[in-house]
């Protein structure tokens, strides 16, 4: 995995280059390690470019018999995930575009599958995971509210 720019953005800027699955674990493990389960993760991304897989990593790593039960939400369009310390509501948008997650705002972690960024208010903890695939790399493009970018860039010191 190799952290390629820090691009400005308010609230800051990473990007990986992702290789493989074991690439893919070691990133999400970071993100898991930074949440508190108030915020919201939107992930947006070509089909197949690996948003249910990085979910999976990551309830993994918050509590490992969780991480078992994540499967993609396009049919059921929300999944629910009790983890040891917080719920996980794994939504997926492609079939229905619209989706009130009132309800579910700080009362867990929400990770949205074919989010955009406007998906949620600004005043949320957020992050926003844009996945471009690039041959056989997947290239994570991650923005988001300065706390969680900045815990995340503790971890890859420029
Ligand atoms: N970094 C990676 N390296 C190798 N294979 C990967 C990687 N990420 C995902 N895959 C594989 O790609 C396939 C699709 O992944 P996944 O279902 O997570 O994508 P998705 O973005 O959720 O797809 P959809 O658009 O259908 O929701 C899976 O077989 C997964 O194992
Ligand atoms: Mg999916």
């Amino acid at each position: 995995m190799t952290n390629n720019n820090h691009a400005p953005e308010k609230g800051g800027f990473l990007s990986f280059s992702i290789g493989s699955l074991e690439q893919l674990k070691e990133l999400a493990e970071k993100v898991a390690s930074c949440l508190k389960g108030n915020e919201v993760i939107l992930l947006q991304g070509d089909l197949a470019s690996g948003k249910t897989t990085f979910t999976r990593f990551l309830v993994s790593a918050l509590d490992p018999s969780a991480g078992e039960d994540v499967s993609s939400p396009t049919f059921s369009i929300m999944n629910v995930y009790e983890t040891e310390n917080f719920p996980v509501y794994h939504i997926d948008l492609y079939r229905v575009k619209q989706f009130d997650i009132s309800d579910f705002v700080g009362n867990g972690l929400i990770i949205i599958e074919w989010a955009n960024r406007d998906t949620v208010e600004d005043n949320l903890p957020y992050l926003f995971i844009s996945i471009d695939t690039k041959g056989d790399k997947r290239v994570f493009n991650i923005t988001g509210s300065e706390k969680l970018i900045r815990c995340l860039k503790g971890y890859f010191p420029q």
